[in-house]
């Protein structure tokens, strides 16, 4: 198949990155490191997640985040909801501080779902239709996160019918595209593509992301293996940020250098600038006292260094 000669990618680094510090990072660091991703030219930036401070302490300042940043035209800013509470607040803002897409968050294993969100399945797609709906009432785009799409930390190997179950009950809620996330990094190139065709029988390719922890080094080749199937949405950290505190072990997303590296020496399209996404790799990175995870930024600042 011919491979995709564009790629949109959301860099997640502000909140799958930054959710699973143990530091303090000051809303001011994520508002800054948000206001150098745009102006790498990243158009859609996951900003902060709505979720229980108490589960998820690092992501208590979600709504001073989002009053923080200066927004860009034609960037997408999107925030984690799980519920209606998680909605509420996520509007409690002026209508120009709401997010352009919330995201609703669910499992293809039933033990990650409960560790995670404290719910079966089945109780979080009722929990999430209200949320939808009330989304998309008032105009705010609807993306549904489907985690352990390949493997789970509780369950071990995931089956693709699962994912398929799950992206069914999403499609019939409403949820209008799917990220099919590898969340601990365990997936290898054709467990990845069997989990995005069963997701392809709910969701016309366009409206299907993928999301890769980079656990196992598997992450960019597993982007390659999506891209085979004619996926072309990808969500990335800069920096390689990131894990989720409820899969203890899964280390970050893949850095989005490394994949904006990749797909530009394949030809393939981002309007992303590598050198700024650089730059604010390292801002993250300087702030947080430690190098980025990212082997191409690694390799380009040791050139830079001359
Ligand atoms: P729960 O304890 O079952 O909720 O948590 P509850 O409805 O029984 O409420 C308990 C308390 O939480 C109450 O407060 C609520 O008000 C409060 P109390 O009366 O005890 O003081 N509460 C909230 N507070 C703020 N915001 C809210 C909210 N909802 C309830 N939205 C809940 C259920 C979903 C809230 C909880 O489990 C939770 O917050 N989980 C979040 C977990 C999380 O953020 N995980 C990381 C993101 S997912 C991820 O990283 C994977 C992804 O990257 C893709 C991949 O890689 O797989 C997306
Ligand atoms: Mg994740």
């Amino acid at each position: 198949m011919k491979l995709p000669t564009t790629v949109r990618l959301v860099d997640v680094g502000p909140r799958d990155g930054l959710q699973n510090e143990k530091q303090p990072v000051s809303a001011e660091v994520k508002i800054g490191l948000v206001h150098r991703l745009q102006d790498a030219g990243l158009k859609e930036i996951e900003v902060t997640s709505f979720v229980s401070p108490k589960w998820v302490p690092q992501m208590a300042d979600n709504a001073e985040v989002m009053h923080g940043i200066q927004r860009k035209p034609g960037v997408g800013y999107s925030v984690l909801t799980p519920n209606m509470k998680g909605f509420e607040a996520a509007i409690a803002a002026p209508r120009e501080e709401w997010p352009d897409e919330i995201v609703v968050f669910g499992a293809a294993s039933e033990a990650f779902s409960q560790k995670n969100i404290n719910c079966s399945i089945a109780e979080s797609i009722e929990r999430f239709a209200p949320v939808v709906a009330a989304a998309l009432e008032k105009g705010i785009r609807v993306r549904g996160a489907m985690s352990c799409t390949v493997g789970c930390p509780y369950e071990g190997e995931i089956a693709p019918a699962k994912v398929g179950y799950l992206a069914q009950l999403m499609k019939g809620i409403g949820v209008q595209r799917v990220d099919v996330a590898d969340t601990i990094g365990v997936g290898t190139p054709r467990k990845v593509q069997a989990a995005m065709e069963a997701t392809l029988a709910h969701f016309d390719v366009d409206a299907i992301s993928g999301h890769f922890h980079d656990t196992y080094g598997q992450a960019l080749v597993n982007t390659l293996a999506a891209l085979e199937l004619g996926v072309w949405n990808f969500q990335s950290s800069s920096a390689g940020l990131g894990g989720c505190p409820y899969a203890k072990g899964a280390t970050g997303n893949v850095a989005t250098e490394d994949v904006v590296y990749m797909l530009h020496g394949m030809g393939i399209e981002t309007g992303i600038d590598l050198d700024r996404l650089i730059d604010a790799g390292v801002y993250i990175s300087e702030a947080l006292g430690r190098e980025p995870n990212s082997r191409a930024s690694k390799a380009i600042r040791t050139k830079r260094a001359g």
